[in-house]
């Protein structure tokens, strides 16, 4: 009976620190696949706004960014994405239940003083389509941001009237930098 109790006890333990251990491989492999992302990200942002403005650094949020989760997603067999509680693009970027969730509370944190770059989610959940690994990373306004997801008063002439004609819904302005914008968001299902 003892025994019993003590073999069971030891492998619910086992099983517990199998799948700390399996949620700390995730969390490493989408930081290694959200970092980099980021950082090419902002890399290109100001880059092309250096070389061409504001308007002709649309394409980096608007092409190279999908295209750049695109790639990491087929690649890896996750599903990565940028996502807001505030989107321009509702079709790429509306946030799931567990995303709104999840930014809901980074905004409860930095309402009370945090800083959204210190912030990151890591969690297995159960959901009704199967279980999977879910992982989130903050994206922070920067200066480079601005001149798209400012307030209106940054925004060129230029760039307002193509936003006005490409995204009549748009929300996501208004923003300062240093501010959370969304998140880089993790989707991977798991047996
Ligand atoms: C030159 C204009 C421009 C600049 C500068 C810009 N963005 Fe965007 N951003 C856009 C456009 C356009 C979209 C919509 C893209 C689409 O159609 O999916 C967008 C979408 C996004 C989204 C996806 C969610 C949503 O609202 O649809 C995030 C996140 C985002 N931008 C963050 C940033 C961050 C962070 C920076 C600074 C590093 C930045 N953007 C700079 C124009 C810009």
């Amino acid at each position: 009976m003892q025994k019993h109790i003590i073999l069971s006890a030891f492998l619910a333990l086992t099983a517990l620190s199998a799948v700390a251990d399996d949620l700390d491989k995730y969390k490493e492999e989408s930081r290694a696949a959200v970092m980099p992302f980021m950082k090419a990200l902002m890399a290109a942002n100001m880059k092309a706004i250096a070389e061409g403005g504001p308007e002709s650094a649309i394409k980096v949020c608007k092409d190279i960014a999908p295209a750049m989760a695109g790639d990491i997603s087929r690649q890896n067999g996750w599903k990565l994405t940028r996502v807001s509680l505030k989107v321009r693009n509702p079709l790429l970027g509306t946030a799931d239940a567990w995303e709104q969730k999840t930014l809901m509370q980074y905004e409860a944190r930095v309402a009370k003083g945090g800083k959204p770059e210190t912030l990151e989610t890591a969690e297995i959940v159960n959901e009704p389509g199967g279980k999977y690994f879910r992982y989130m990373k903050p994206i922070v306004m920067q200066q480079g941001c601005v001149a798209c997801h400012g307030k209106a008063d940054q925004i060129s002439e230029g760039v307002r009237a193509r936003l006005g004609e490409e995204y009549p819904y748009d929300k996501a302005t208004g923003y300062l930098p240093g501010q959370l914008r969304g998140g880089v968001s993790i989707k991977r299902e798991i047996n």
